[in-house]
This record gives C-alpha cells, sequence and structure tokens, in this order.
C-alpha cells in the first residue's frame, strides 16, 4: 500500500498560483464593457435623506449613472417580507438612514478614477436625528429576542455563597475584520433575468440562495464565481447590502459593474466583532473545586437586525460546575450590523471566563492550570453526554511542559529578564466540532486523472489541498493526479467555509463521493470485464487505483479503456447522522504566553507562544500550523492592539484604517509552537477530524491578559491591553 496522504505536510496545490499571482481573485476578473463603482455614504448617523442633488456627478466625464433610493430598481425581495424592521438593511430602498457609513447612492464610470470623483460631487442633504453609539450610555435598551434563551443548571448565583469567588465585568470593544483583500463583487447581469458574479465570498450556494429570494429568480439563473479569496475570518459569510447594491447598478446600467471597498469603507459595510460588555460570578471550595458560575453578557447589534452568538456559551459546559447560569443580551445603537469574526461568539466569552478563573486561582493562591485540570469536565456537563474525543488533560500537559510553565510563580510580579517583569499565562479554549450536509461529485479520466468538484470556499486555510489529500487515500490514486476543484456555483452544494467545519463536512462529502467511485468501477466490471465475470462486487477490494480480486488486478484507467469510456462520474451528498444525539463533539485548545512587560512604559512583548490543539486527525500538518499562526496573531490582535474607536458625537469611526487601527505586524508576533494531539475522533467522520480555525483564537487573549497579570500584578479587564493601562 501506498503511504498515507493524509497527514504529511503536503505543499498547497495551488501555492504557486497565489505566489506567482496567477491565482484570480474576484476583482481580478473583468467581463467586457465593465464600469466602475465608487460609493457615496452617509456622513449622519440616524435620520432621514432630504435630497440628493446627483447634477454635477451626472455631468462629470465617463459616469453612467448614479443610483440611490431615488431610482433604484426594485428588490422585489423586499417587497415580499413583512414589515418587520428587524430584517436586515434593505438598500436603496428608502430615506432612512440608521449608521454612519450607510450607503445612500452608487456612482458608475468608466474607470474607477472618475467614479470616485464624481462620487465626491453628489451632495446629500439630510434631517438629522439624534444617533447612539455608546453601548454603556444605552444599557436601558438591553433587550433579548425570542433565540435568546436564558440557561440555568442547579442553583443560580451559586457562587455568591463559595467560599471563595470573584466577580469582575470584562470588555471587549469592536474588533473591525481587515482581511488584505477589500471586500466587493462585480455585478453582470447577462439578460434581465440572468445574473452572474465575481465574489469575494465564503460561500457561493449561499450567495445564490440569498439573492434568489432577494430578486425572485430561478437558481441557475445566478451564477457565483468565487474561486479565491484573499482571507475573511467571517465577513464572507453573507451577502452585503453594498454587494445588492452593485447589482441594482449593474441592472439600471445594463452593464457589468465592479465594486471594491476601500479600507475606510471595511468598517462600516462588512460587519464586525461586536464590542460586549461581560460580568462574570465564579466560586470555588477553598481547595478549588467549582461550585457556581454566573456569566452575563451585553452586545452591541444594529437598529435593523439582531445579531447573537454564542457569547456565554463555554461558560455553560467547559467545567464540570453544578450551579451555571448565563444571560445573554443585545444593545441596538446606531452601527450597522455585526457579523461573526473568527471564534465569534466563543472568543468574547473565553476572554471573561479565563480570564476570571485565573482570577479565581489567584484568590485560592492554586496554579491556574492546576485549577483547570481539577475542574476538568468528564462528560459534556450541559448536554450530559460523553465525548466523541477529548485529550485536553494531554493538551494542558504538552502545552505546560513547552512553555516552561515550572518556572512561573503563583505570586505575581516574581520575574525579571534584562530589567522587563516577566509573566506566564495560559487559557482553555473550544470550539463545537461541526459536521454538516454537503455533495461532491468525482470525475474519473481514462487518463487516470480524478476531479472532484464541490460548491465549498477556500478563504486561505488550503481547503483544495486537504480535499486532494483525502481523495487521494479513498481512492489510492496519487495526490499528483488529482484535482479538488471549488469556489462555482454550479457545483454540487456545499455548505459556506465558516464555524471550522469545512474539512469534517466537505471531506466526508469527498471521502464518500470517492468510494462511490470505487463502486461504480467496481460495477463496470463485474458487469463488463471478462476477468471479472464470475467475480461478486462485494468481494472486490480497491488497492491504490486497481480493483481487486484474488489474484485478479485490474487498474482503473484499464477498466475505463476497456469499456472505451472517457470517464466515469459518481454524485454523493454526505452528512453526519445519529452520532450527534449520543456524544457532544468539541475541539479543544490550549494557550501558553510568556509575556514581557516594561515596568516603566507598560509595553507588552510576547515572547513565547504555545498553542496546543485538540482537534482530531491532522489532515495536512503543514496547512494546519499555518492556520494555529494564523490564529495566534488574530489573538494577539484581540489582547493587545485591535479596536475601533468611535466618536460618539458623530458616530463615526476614527481610526478606520491600517495606520491606526493596529493589526499585529511581524515584529509582534514571537516564536509560536503548535503542537497537535492529532489523535483520531473515532465518531465524529471518515477522517476523525475536528475543526482547527476557531480554537486556535478562542481564549488566546485571556492566555496573554493572565501572563500580564502574572508579570505585573495588574488584572487588565478591558481589552486591548494598551501600555496606558499598565502604567
Ligand atoms: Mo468563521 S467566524 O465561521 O468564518
Amino acid at each position: 500500500m501506498k503511504k498515507q496522504a493524509v497527514g504529511q505536510s503536503m505543499d498547497r496545490v495551488d501555492g504557486r498560483l497565489k505566489v506567482t499571482g496567477a491565482a484570480r481573485y474576484f476583482a481580478d476578473h473583468q467581463p467586457e464593457g465593465m464600469l466602475y463603482a465608487a460609493l457615496v455614504c452617509s456622513t449622519i448617523s440616524s435620520g432621514r435623506i432630504a435630497a440628493i442633488d446627483t447634477t454635477k456627478a451626472l455631468r462629470a466625464p465617463g459616469v453612467a449613472d448614479v443610483v440611490s433610493h431615488l431610482n433604484a430598481p426594485p428588490v422585489p425581495g423586499y417587497k415580499l417580507e413583512n414589515p418587520n424592521p428587524k430584517q436586515g438593511l434593505k438598500i436603496f430602498y428608502d430615506d432612512r438612514i440608521y449608521s454612519n457609513g450607510q450607503p445612500v447612492a452608487i456612482v458608475v464610470a468608466n474607470t474607477l478614477e472618475r467614479a470616485i470623483h464624481a462620487a465626491s460631487l453628489v451632495k446629500v442633504s439630510y434631517n438629522q436625528e439624534v444617533h447612539q453609539t455608546d453601548m454603556a450610555a444605552n444599557m436601558d435598551k438591553a433587550f433579548q429576542n425570542k433565540n435568546m434563551k436564558d440557561y440555568l443548571r442547579g442553583e443560580a448565583d451559586a457562587w455568591k455563597k463559595a467560599p471563595v469567588s470573584v466577580e469582575a465585568t470584562y470588555n471587549i470593544p469592536i474588533e473591525v475584520h481587515n482581511p488584505m483583500e477589500l471586500a466587493g463583487i462585480i455585478a453582470h447581469w447577462e439578460t434581465p433575468d440572468k445574473l452572474t458574479l465575481y465574489a469575494k465570498t465564503q460561500g457561493v450556494k449561499s450567495v445564490q440562495q440569498t439573492l434568489k429570494n432577494l430578486f425572485q429568480l430561478p437558481e441557475e439563473n445566478i451564477t457565483v464565481h468565487s474561486q479565491f479569496v484573499g482571507g475573511a475570518f467571517g465577513m464572507a459569510l453573507r451577502v452585503w447590502p453594498m454587494e445588492v447594491a452593485t447589482i441594482l447598478a449593474a441592472k439600471k446600467i445594463r452593464k457589468p459593474v465592479k465594486l471594491v471597498l476601500n479600507r475606510k469603507e471595511m468598517f462600516t459595510l462588512v460587519g464586525y466583532r461586536p464590542a460586549a460588555m461581560q460580568k462574570i460570578g465564579i466560586g470555588a471550595t477553598s481547595d478549588g473545586k467549582l461550585t457556581g458560575i454566573t456569566h452575563e453578557a451585553v452586545a452591541v447589534t444594529s437598529p435593523y437586525e439582531d445579531f447573537t452568538e454564542a457569547i456565554v456559551s463555554m461558560s455553560r459546559m467547559m467545567y464540570a460546575c453544578p450551579n451555571v447560569n448565563t444571560h445573554y443580551q443585545l444593545v441596538p445603537l446606531n452601527l450597522s450590523t455585526p457579523v461573526w469574526m473568527r471564534g465569534p461568539g466563543e472568543a468574547t466569552g473565553a476572554f471573561a471566563l479565563e480570564s476570571a478563573l485565573d482570577e479565581l486561582a489567584h484568590e485560592l493562591n492554586m496554579d491556574p492550570l492546576q485549577l483547570r485540570i481539577l475542574n476538568h469536565a468528564d462528560i459534556d456537563p450541559e448536554k450530559n453526554l460523553p465525548y466523541s474525543s477529548k485529550y485536553l488533560k494531554e493538551a494542558y500537559e504538552m502545552g505546560a511542559a513547552k512553555i516552561g510553565w515550572q518556572q512561573r510563580s503563583n505570586t505575581p510580579r516574581q520575574l525579571q529578564e534584562n530589567g522587563w517583569l516577566v509573566g506566564y499565562g495560559m487559557s482553555s479554549g473550544v470550539f463545537g466540532a461541526g459536521r454538516g450536509r454537503a455533495t461532491a461529485s468525482a470525475t474519473f479520466k481514462a487518463d487516470g486523472s480524478l476531479i472532484v468538484r464541490s460548491a465549498a470556499a477556500d478563504i486561505g486555510p488550503g481547503t483544495a489541498t486537504a480535499m486532494v489529500q483525502i481523495a487521494a487515500d479513498a481512492t489510492g490514486i496519487d495526490v499528483k493526479k488529482i484535482k479538488f476543484l471549488l469556489g462555482e456555483s454550479a457545483y454540487p452544494e456545499a455548505p459556506r467555509q465558516g464555524g471550522s467545519s469545512t474539512v469534517s463536512t466537505v471531506g466526508s462529502a469527498v471521502n464518500d463521493v470517492c468510494l462511490a467511485l470505487q463502486h461504480k468501477l467496481g460495477e463496470l466490471a463485474t458487469t463488463g470485464h471478462p476477468a471479472f465475470k464470475n467475480v461478486q462486487i462485494a468481494d472486490i477490494k480497491y488497492e491504490d487505483g486497481q480493483l481487486v480480486a484474488g489474484t485478479t488486478r485490474i487498474g482503473y484507467t484499464e477498466l475505463l479503456q476497456q469499456q472505451q469510456l472517457p470517464e466515469v462520474v459518481v454524485t454523493t451528498t454526505s452528512q453526519g447522522g445519529e452520532e450527534r444525539k449520543k456524544y457532544a463533539m468539541y475541539s479543544f485548545s490550549v494557550h501558553f504566553a510568556k509575556v514581557h512587560v516594561h515596568p516603566a512604559t507598560g509595553v507588552v512583548r510576547i515572547k513565547h507562544i504555545v498553542s496546543v490543539a485538540d482537534s482530531g486527525t491532522i489532515v495536512n500538518t503543514k496547512t494546519a500550523r499555518s492556520q494555529m499562526i494564523g490564529g495566534v496573531v488574530g489573538g494577539i490582535g484581540m489582547a493587545l492592539t485591535e479596536e475601533a474607536l468611535l466618536d460618539h458625537r458623530f458616530g463615526r469611526f476614527v481610526n478606520n484604517n491600517y495606520a491606526d487601527y493596529h493589526v499585529p505586524v511581524n515584529a509582534d508576533t514571537p516564536p509560536t509552537d503548535v503542537l497537535f494531539i492529532n489523535k483520531k475522533d473515532p465518531v465524529i467522520n471518515p477522517m476523525g477530524s475536528k475543526g482547527l480555525g476557531e480554537i486556535s483564537l478562542i481564549g488566546f487573549a485571556a492566555a496573554v491578559s493572565n501572563a500580564v497579570f502574572n508579570a505585573t500584578g495588574k488584572r487588565v479587564r478591558d481589552l486591548p491591553i494598551t501600555p496606558d493601562k499598565l502604567i
């Protein structure tokens, strides 16, 4: 048998295309006759548009049109909705302004420069109303919608009776998606009812579905191409109003139109991690057994949509604690709608919970790692189910050894190196290991090549590479002869790339379609090949691209040639089954950080990171390691630098650019050790792989904050941990 492909450190199948610039991202496409768009965005944060003067803009050179609520083609899907105001922003629908930066018009011209210039000539006047963008000042408006259920296990607020307890409030600011590739879309109406899109998306089928509903078109009339995506992290999980605006402009002008946002617009038009205020009460016996956790969270949403995520979920299930209650509310502000951002709500919740555990350990004068081990959940305390797999204790051990945890003192401010205070901190992370439904097709050609297709997305983790490895092991065909194609709405249905579930979901479909392909070849052999005339299909084995029955062997290629078939195509749908009801399925991570803090300036330098993942089988050790490092970099941003600042007088972001919104750069990123448990989950899917993308970030900010406390004795509960908070 061949060496297994799964588990290898294989180079990316599209690596060369990416580094040579041959990979085509959405904005690289150029349909014939394409025009360029620029947005005119609201300069007020609440109110109504009084008038839009487009006279000068329309006279500017090269301008095709200015489209707004005054002249936009109707969106039939908007009309069908009931008048519930919480159904998202209906772009160019009426004169209402809900937030600063909301698009009020789109200007289309024959060059980008002309579109931008003409957009500057559009004069909009407003009837301004009072806006609200300050969460702290609007806590009286906090509400729960019908999906936001309180949780109670055992007794509510039991921590208050505990011999040792901590109560604290943790704040995270708005964090904004800042992938290198800007958002946008190219919209092309090939006929009045046939739409082609080049999109930046985490799911071509989901875009197709949304637009099918909005424009009341048959699915097959909408084609979405999105082969390469330059980073998304959650911002491309939905269709945004500015994309609909571009589609409307293209419809009105009857030419393909391209919109690419500028960096400033990325702060207002493609969601953000919502600011959240979280209160944790946590109590334990004097020897450290948890007796109660109360987790209350309030997060920001827009006026026109309730965005919820799993902020309080980790507190319910992570530790063996008999009494847990959670409460989660939203505060609507004059901002656009938030969206998932890597590790979504769990990362927010983990910062609070994992900081509170560190504070409790300090009160107990206990090693915070020991506190976690002591309260390890052997079964899921929320679902009361066994885990499909859980190697968290091993992860704690591996990480502690690697970072040198024994050097840490329980008393803060004990260690120094070269005049810097030294601290060690750790945290746990967890994320549900999902498996959804996906379809894949496999085309085996007489030349021996295999092409697997599924409408999956790749926002950077190396999806096609992993899928080729899975297909190679399922078929015994060499990886060099296999292609995995994704990012086309015409391909078999796959879900969005989100929630760390692509390998599990799409990988299972790839595995299953490869097995189905071999079965089909077996059928062809038993019905048509003389050597297999007396062989039962059940007795055929499939090895290294050959059909084997006893001493008879024929290659798949040879079979197709003998049958005079140019190719064989099989399509299979795959999804998880009953196992979900019997097991709790989670990926776990442990993050360790060693930090230096300068005693005079409060500057924090992360010196060493160790991140350990229990995420089942690692399909590709190289891309998985990159994925973990990416999460760590995001985590450093969350911990130390990222914060979108609003000027509440105007409801406007003031640091809406790469210079003032600090995304960690190489100099901020220390040596990072990524360790994998790499043990197969026996239940979740044929590969035994759990998710990886989210747990790389979840908990990370708390590990840094806990390390800063260990170094300085100062507890920073408001992210990011900037120097001013430490001096
Ligand atoms: Mo992820 S936040 O599900 O893209």
